[in-house]
């Protein structure tokens, strides 16, 4: 039975719980709370962002970012390149919840499976054909052949993968509700990481022999 003192305390918690859930469901990167925050790389991380460098410190070169005029190497495994606007090569960036991709792909290049822990992505191609796909947490899975000027959206944390199907190269900017979207690409996640996943773990998981593993492993070995 319930007290007469704990009810007006448990009747208060219950009322923050139910006040805090759409703030956790809506979670993204915070608003910000000023014009900028140029990030000073020199200074650790905080929990959300770095520090902000000192207003006397900022010039205008602080909100312009050059690192997508040229052309990114697609010569590996992959045939693909990402060069990323984010808030460690673009400091201005940091706590406006906001970074960008330039993907470029090598003929029959791909952008492997891989999803965004913190961000929503959409983009647009800009030259050549790319088959954009993503799968549902129901496990369906949404495509199309897109070519320049058309554009798509990656609901956040889902599995998407990008890949040329033209005849030539194909370039990309994709963009992001975060200034650090995260990437988790699957094929390194599983197959490539410090220390390694079980062999037992994923032939169990993927249902194959133990040499297919060795097999994928090795490919990304270094
Ligand atoms: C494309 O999927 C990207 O993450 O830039
Ligand atoms: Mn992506």
């Amino acid at each position: 039975m319930v007290t007469p003192s704990a009810s007006p305390f448990r009747l208060l918690s219950c009322l923050v719980v139910l006040l805090l859930l759409p703030l956790l469901s809506f979670a993204s990167d915070p608003d910000p709370l000023q014009d900028f925050c140029v990030a000073d790389m020199s200074a650790p991380p905080l929990l959300n962002g770095f520090p902000c460098k000192p207003a006397s410190e900022v010039t205008s070169g602080d909100f312009f970012f050059d690192g997508f005029m040229k052309e990114g190497n697609t010569a590996n495994t992959f045939g693909v390149n990402l060069t990323a606007g984010n808030v460690l090569s673009f400091p201005g960036l940091n706590t406006l919840g906001i970074s960008m991709n330039r993907v470029d792909f090598a003929r029959g290049g791909i952008n492997p499976p891989h999803s965004h822990p913190r961000a929503t992505e959409t983009g647009v191609v800009m030259k050549g054909k790319l088959l954009v796909g993503f799968v549902t947490t129901g496990n369906v899975f949404h495509s199309k052949v897109l070519t320049a000027g058309q554009m798509f959206v990656i609901p956040r944390g889902l599995v998407h993968f990008q890949k040329n199907v033209g005849e030539g190269k194909a370039l990309a900017f994709t963009a992001f509700n975060s200034h650090m979207p995260g990437a988790v690409v699957l094929p390194l996640t599983l197959f490539a990481s410090t220390p390694a996943i079980p062999n037992d773990v994923l032939t169990q998981a993927f249902q194959v022999e133990e040499d297919v593993v060795k097999s994928i492993k090795s490919k990304f070995a270094s």
